[in-house]
């Protein structure tokens, strides 16, 4: 089958290149797909996407146009792909549900030790010869109530990171998990959450009832100096509204890996560039800000996932067989 890959960088090739050992006749892309390049997608059967891909009605329609069949997502979340649009042009659709829920869990982690214990400014500070601790008193987290927005797959892993640690773990989510229930972990209302959680950290899709679930009201609500982490989707959050947030120190540590414009920056070297984006630049000037360009996935048990799982689902659609992580328009 001849698959065409976007938004592809080195070590997506790696892992690919080392699973595919049915030879699958892939062409990998740099560029992401958009009105721009879907017409490279000509002569192909299926193509392989991102989280930043578009796959807009149009998209959809011009791929159909180009013959495409498939589309396999190589990630969990699919909020960028319009379902209707796909069933209407009878492009099936293919994701990787779970590849490592442990990899995003561990980077919420990090991004609450780093924020909170400031190693990225000691690491900084110890190579110039700065061995001064002024400004770098953290808190313990044990103790802390630590509340978890959505307990699926990465939500449950987090939790159980979080007790880990000693921390009160609340939680929100639709479907409550009887597991996590037994551990310890009290689920509230999103109200109680804001109001009584020291960190909140988001692990729910993205969807139209999740649009800025994180908005000026719920800043409003938030105890003052909370730690906010969203390794999600960066729409969970107004992001306006946050700089509002860290501005008058309602939000005293802020920790992302996605964010809401993130397609015209995430992935890409723009050293050398004028960011043109003002939010984050904003974002960026805050020294109680930690922003990381969607890593939360990237561990080599990871990609080594995604290649596997991404490949069976390719396979299983060239030999006709069901496709067990088929994305439905009821899902
Ligand atoms: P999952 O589907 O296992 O869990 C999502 C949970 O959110 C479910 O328990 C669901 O009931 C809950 N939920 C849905 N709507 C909700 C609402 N309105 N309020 C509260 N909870 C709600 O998904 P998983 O695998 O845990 O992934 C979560 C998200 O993490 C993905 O949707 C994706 O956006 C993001 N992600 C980020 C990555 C990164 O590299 N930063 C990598 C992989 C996923």
């Amino acid at each position: 089958m001849k698959i065409a890959f976007f938004s592809t960088k080195s070590y997506d090739r790696e892992s690919f290149d080392a699973h595919n050992t049915n030879h699958q006749d892939i062409t990998y892309y740099e560029a992401s797909l958009n009105k721009h390049t879907v017409n490279l997608t000509q002569g192909f059967d299926a193509v392989c996407a991102f989280v930043n891909d578009h796959l807009d009605a149009d998209i959809l329609e011009k791929l159909k146009l180009n013959g495409i069949k498939l589309v396999a997502m190589r990630c969990a979340g699919f909020n960028n792909v319009d379902l209707k649009a796909a069933q209407a042009q009878n492009i099936k659709i293919v994701r990787v549900p779970s590849y490592s829920p442990m990899a995003v869990a561990e980077h919420a982690t990090a991004l609450i030790l780093t924020l909170n214990r400031k190693t990225h400014k000691a690491y900084n500070r110890v190579r110039e010869g700065n061995f001064s601790l002024e400004r770098l008193t953290g808190f313990d987290l044990f103790g802390k109530t630590v509340g978890v927005v959505g307990t699926g797959k990465i939500g449950q892993f987090f939790s159980k990171i979080m007790l880990g640690f000693g921390c009160k773990v609340i939680a929100f989510d639709l479907y409550p998990s009887e597991e996590l229930k037994a551990l310890g972990v009290t689920y509230v209302s999103m109200d109680d959450l804001l109001k009584t959680s020291d960190i909140i950290s988001l692990h729910c899709p993205l969807t139209e009832d999740t649009h800025h679930i994180i908005d000026k009201t719920a800043f409003s609500k938030m105890k003052k100096g909370a730690m906010l982490i969203n390794t999600s989707r960066g729409a969970l959050i107004d992001t306006v509204e946050a700089i509002e947030a860290l501005k008058n120190k309602t939000l005293e540590y802020f920790g992302i890996d996605v964010y809401e414009q993130e397609e015209k920056l995430f992935f890409q070297d723009l050293s050398e560039n004028i960011i043109m984006d003002d939010v984050i630049s904003r974002l960026i000037s805050f020294p109680n800000v930690l922003i990381t360009s969607h890593q939360g996935f990237l561990t080599h048990e990871a990609l080594d996932q995604i290649a596997l799982v991404t490949l069976n689902n390719l396979e299983a659609f060239e030999k006709g067989e069901a496709l067990e992580n088929e994305v439905k328009l009821t899902e």
